[in-house]
């Protein structure tokens, strides 16, 4: 990267003022901006000033666009030498930017940086001629298409020493030159040749439409669809198929998990009471009757069961269930003597 300094005053100019085009210009770049914004104007003014002062930017330049922005010089300066843009010593006919960013260095800037060296001298310096003087400057945004430099205005890419020369030499010779890539690249495809996008009909206009024929494909397919759920709606309300005998209504399944049920179907635990009550149950199932509530000789032989058993029916009573006899309690002791009996009499000492 070059020093940016301003040029010795030797080879200042003693003042510097727009022309009146330039000057009409330069106001109409102020304009675009709103009040108290003008010094965003001061890129577009600096780089006016060099093109009217033959490629480079005086120190006079400066101090005037900074005056007609109303701004400090210094500001303006510190704008001057950040960009390289800007030249701020003398430039030859042809003011060569070699980029010497990674990408460009990479493939081959380093070999057109000696090739100046050799050819120019260092960088800075306007050759004997007059025609040349060159820079190494950060990415120019080609880097695609790397090595490359800008003469003046215009980009060459895809440079190498070889290249690089020619193309100077037919600068200076004034003969045609091609701008951009120096291989035949078309804008930055692929070295060799575009290898995406290659399809021509792609290019001629014959495809144009085709995406619509795509779209006018699904619509009839969509149409077809409808139609065909169409007619099977109308299927169904001509021909009413028959609907299952359950179908819409709640199942009606007997209960199974009453005790007595459950002793019918032979399913364990039966209690003893269960047994009886299964046969009632059976009978009255078998005359097509529904399991309903016991009956009251049910309930007696279920109890008389359930005594036998030692335990308790589960059917429902009205009255209090029988409490077990009184261990040792006789069988002829008088109802009242059993009555009070104690159902569990503490033993007596000494028996
Ligand atoms: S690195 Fe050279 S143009 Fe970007």
């Amino acid at each position: 990267m070059a020093n940016r300094r301003l040029a010795p005053a030797a080879e200042q100019p003693a003042a510097f003022a727009f022309s009146p085009e330039n000057a009409d210009w330069a106001k109409g770049q102020i304009e675009k901006y709103p009040e108290g914004r003008q010094a965003s104007a001061v890129i577009p003014l600096l780089w006016k000033a060099q093109e009217q002062n033959g490629g480079w930017l005086p120190q006079k330049a400066i101090e005037a666009v900074a005056d007609e922005l109303g701004m400090p010089h210094i500001r303006v300066l510190e704008v001057a030498t950040f960009y390289t843009m800007f030249a701020l010593e003398p430039v030859g006919r042809f003011w060569i930017q070699l980029c010497g960013t990674v990408p460009c260095d990479s493939c081959g800037a380093r070999e057109l940086k000696d090739y100046l060296h050799c050819r120019l001298g260092a960088p800075g310096h306007v050759s004997a001629d007059g025609n040349f003087s060159w820079l190494e400057v950060e990415c120019l945004g080609a880097c695609c298409n790397a090595p490359m430099a800008q003469i003046n205005q215009d980009y060459y890419e895809d440079l190498t020493p070889d290249l690089l020369g020619t193309l100077m030499d037919d600068l200076a010779a004034g003969r045609p030159v091609k701008v951009g890539s120096q291989v035949g690249r078309t804008s930055s495809e692929p070295l060799g040749g575009a290898e995406t996008l290659t399809d021509a009909t792609l290019f001629d206009g014959s495809r144009v439409g085709a995406w619509r024929k795509r779209f006018e494909e699904k619509d009839e397919e969509n149409e077809a669809g409808k139609a065909e759920a169409a007619s099977s709606e109308q299927r169904a309300a001509s021909e009413p198929k028959p609907g299952r005998p359950d179908s819409g209504r709640a199942a009606e399944k007997s209960v199974t998990d009453a005790p007595a049920q459950r002793a019918a179907a032979g399913e364990t635990p039966v209690k003893a009471s269960d047994k009886a009550d299964a046969a009632d149950t059976k009978e009255s199932t078998a005359q097509g009757g529904r399991p309903g509530p016991a009956q009251p000789e049910t309930i007696a032989k279920a109890e008389a069961a359930g005594a036998e058993a030692g335990t308790q029916s589960d059917l429902p009573r009205s009255e209090p269930p029988p409490q077990p006899a009184a261990s040792g309690a006789s069988a002829d002791a008088p109802a009242d003597a059993k009555k009070s009996a104690p159902n569990n009499p503490a033993p007596k000492k000494g028996n």
